[in-house]
């Protein structure tokens, strides 16, 4: 089994669906190793979104991972990058295919409700971004 990093968004939080959203995940075979609340700084969330930077959205982004607490969660699953990407669906909701989670609860592509890392090497760098080794469980 390998690893990927996922966020709840801010609209997630925001929303109450919390509880539909890991229930899903839950159910798609992943298993929870780490999972913490965060309220981004905008320094944090710019450092990291920093592959952005210059795009058009980035501002609205940052100010988006801002707005509110978001929940930071290693996931552990085979082939867990890809699998969970699956599992969100594109990152425009509108294009989503059905039962992924942006397809299910995202409101637009923006406050589309949950992150996923898209290779192995961001889900290492994500995943050492919000936790400590010591955090994340066998
Ligand atoms: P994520 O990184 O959050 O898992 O999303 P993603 O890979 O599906 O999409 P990515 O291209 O990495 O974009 C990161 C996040 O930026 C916001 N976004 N807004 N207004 C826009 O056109 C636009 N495009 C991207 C979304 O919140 C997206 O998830
Ligand atoms: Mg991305």
């Amino acid at each position: 089994m390998n690893k990927t990093l996922a966020i709840l968004k801010p609209d997630c939080i925001g929303r109450n669906l919390t509880g539909k959203v890991i229930d899903f995940i839950l159910s798609n075979g992943f298993y929870i190793r780490a999972m913490k609340m965060a309220h981004l700084t905008k320094i944090e969330a710019e450092e990291f979104y920093a592959i952005h930077k210059g795009k058009p959205f980035f501002n609205e982004l940052i100010n988006f991972m801002t707005s509110r607490p978001c929940i930071p969660m290693v996931l552990e699953k085979n082939n867990a990058v890809q699998s969970f990407r699956e599992t969100i669906g594109a990152t425009d909701p509108s294009k989503a295919a059905d039962n992924t989670l942006r397809k299910l609860y995202a409101e637009s592509v923006q406050r589309n409700t949950v992150h996923g890392s898209d290779s192995e090497k961001n889900a290492q760098k994500e995943i050492a971004f919000f936790f400590s080794l010591m955090e994340i469980t066998k």
